[in-house]
């Protein structure tokens, strides 16, 4: 956790920081001028699909708003670990889009996780539908350092 804060922290100095004036657009993104931060420019239109893609089809084990499991950390009786938050609270923001997609393309192998493998259910369109709406839940920090770690470089 500290590593990747730190790392966070290193790239938001070394990377794509420039000398780019604050709320300017350098590259592809923008920065708030008041945090700092990294602004995500997202479609609202976008968000809504994946939020339906959601209700539909993750809601009962990631639970309402990304929030379940608080307590992701501890293996159920089987050994495999329970549906984690996919907010800002677990580690869904230490993965690239890339891998994010793949997970929700190809599920967890059966003997470490129980997450269902979704290719063939969900159009691809869908799945990036719901990325951006998982990306959505992050806190404006925690989308700055995903950024700055698998984009902004
Ligand atoms: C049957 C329960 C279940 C359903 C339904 C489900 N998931 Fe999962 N999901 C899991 C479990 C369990 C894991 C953790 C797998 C592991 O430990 O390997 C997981 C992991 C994930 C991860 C990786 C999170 C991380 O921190 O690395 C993502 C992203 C994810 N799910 C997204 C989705 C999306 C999007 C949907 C709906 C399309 C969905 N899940 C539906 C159970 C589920």
């Amino acid at each position: 956790m500290h590593k990747l804060l730190l790392f966070g922290i290193a790239t938001l100095l070394l990377g794509c920081g420039d000398s780019a004036p604050l709320g300017s657009i350098s590259g592809q993104h923008q920065v708030d001028s008041k945090t700092g931060l990294v602004k995500r420019i997202f479609d609202q239109a976008q968000i809504k699909r994946g939020e339906s893609v959601y209700a539909e089809n993750c809601v009962g084990c990631h639970g309402p708003n990304g929030e379940a499991t608080p307590d992701w950390r501890k293996p159920g009786p089987e050994g495999k670990y329970p549906p984690p938050p996919l907010d800002s609270t677990a580690h869904a923001w230490h993965h690239s889009t890339e891998v994010l997609k793949k997970t929700i393309l190809k599920g967890t192998p059966p003997d470490i996780g129980s997450m269902p493998a979704w290719e063939g259910k969900l159009t691809e369109q869908q799945i990036d539908d719901v990325i951006v709406w998982i990306k959505s839940l992050w806190s404006d920090e925690i989308y700055d350092i995903w950024y700055k770690n698998f984009e902004g470089k």
